[in-house]
């Protein structure tokens, strides 16, 4: 072969090669170009194997122009990249001058403030905070508290089973800590216990499946109605206000005898009768009562020694009032438009 026909074939692969850069789009495009010409098996390598086929006195000649070749080729190639290179560093440019995007900043839930308002004045007066499982055996939530079986409460419009061959039912109501604390110590007891209930009710303005009650139970010798009262006034003197009164009316539990229903004077109307009180002046607020010797006999206290009190207490009842909502569904339905307003 003769250097002119090497210079002719050199010809060749550069205008391709050139015409193929012009083509090549993105980084796969410039790779599958760079193994076709540069790459081992190249066009430019084959192109190096015919110099051993030129004459001797017209290598240097051939090499030169080979050289030459490859130098373009690599130059050109480089640029490609550095032009891609810098276009994909513009797409991501980020200009740290510009004002940042500000983060949505949550907020306490109504509810959990109402129950932090709860513990926090339940505290003061000396009770601890104490938990009990969601998931309960029907001891625990009926039996033990006294609720015999075919009792209505136990009925499976109410209470939600999660296993009925074995009893495991969702609590429907807090009572049930209160058999959990007194079986795990002696008295005095002074506790609250907060937490989820569970009943099957169709969701309304005024019933939701899941709800939050506060279980309150003083055990002591000596402990009477008359403590009761005055934890209940307290309470609701410090929460609603000092110009709060609170009223017992008689009621039925089988976990306290004697029962009663406890009501707050209204705090829409101050006591004068308005549409949240049904015109009474009065809203109705939980249960409550002296415990049932026996509970006591269920836990292996002695009834002859100890008395207690115990109450519930609802707390979207609660905030319901202190917020003037008016469907406790709207606690659930995560609306920020709600939520926002708390
Ligand atoms: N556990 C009752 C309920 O869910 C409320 C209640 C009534 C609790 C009387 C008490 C009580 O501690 O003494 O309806």
């Amino acid at each position: 072969m003769s250097v002119e026909t090497l210079k002719a074939q050199i010809n060749t692969v550069e205008t391709a090669f050139k015409s193929s850069l012009e083509k090549s789009a993105g980084q796969d495009g410039l790779e599958a170009l760079r193994i076709q010409f540069l790459g081992r098996k190249g066009a430019l390598t084959d192109l190096f194997k015919l110099l051993g086929s030129l004459p001797a006195e017209e290598k240097r000649l051939g090499g030169q122009a080979l050289n030459q070749l490859k130098n373009l080729m690599n130059q050109q190639f480089q640029d490609r990249m550095n032009d891609l290179g810098e276009s994909r560093n513009e797409q991501t440019f980020f200009d740290f001058s510009l004002p940042g995007d500000v983060g949505y900043v949550g907020r306490i839930h109504p509810i959990s403030t109402i129950l932090r308002e709860i513990k926090s004045c339940f505290t003061s007066m000396g009770f601890s905070v104490r938990q009990g499982p969601e998931v309960e055996t029907e001891y625990y939530n009926f039996d033990a508290l006294n609720i015999s079986k075919g009792h209505p409460a136990r009925d499976m419009q109410d209470t939600l089973f999660i296993d009925e061959s074995n009893e495991i039912v969702l609590r429907t109501h807090t009572s049930p800590v209160q058999v959990h604390v007194m079986e795990s110590q002696a008295p005095p007891v002074r506790i609250i216990a907060p937490g989820r209930c569970y009943r099957r009710d169709t969701p309304d303005a005024t019933h939701s499946p899941v709800f939050h009650q506060v279980e309150g139970l003083c055990v002591d010798e000596g402990v009477s109605f008359a403590d009761l009262k005055g934890v209940i006034q307290t309470f609701a003197k410090r929460m609603f206000g000092s110009d709060m009164k609170i009223r017992f009316r008689p009621s039925f539990f089988p976990f306290t005898e004697p029962s009663a229903e406890y009501d707050f004077s209204c705090m829409m109307c101050k006591g004068k009768g308005c549409r949240v009180c049904s015109g009474t002046g009065w809203v109705e607020i939980s249960g409550a009562g002296m415990v049932n010797p026996a509970v006591f006999k269920s836990v292996g206290y002695d009834p002859e020694k100890y008395t207690g009190y115990a109450f519930g207490m609802g707390v979207e009842r609660i905030a319901m009032l202190v917020y003037e909502v008016h469907d406790i569904r709207l606690f659930y339905e995560n609306d920020m438009r709600f939520l926002k307003q708390f």
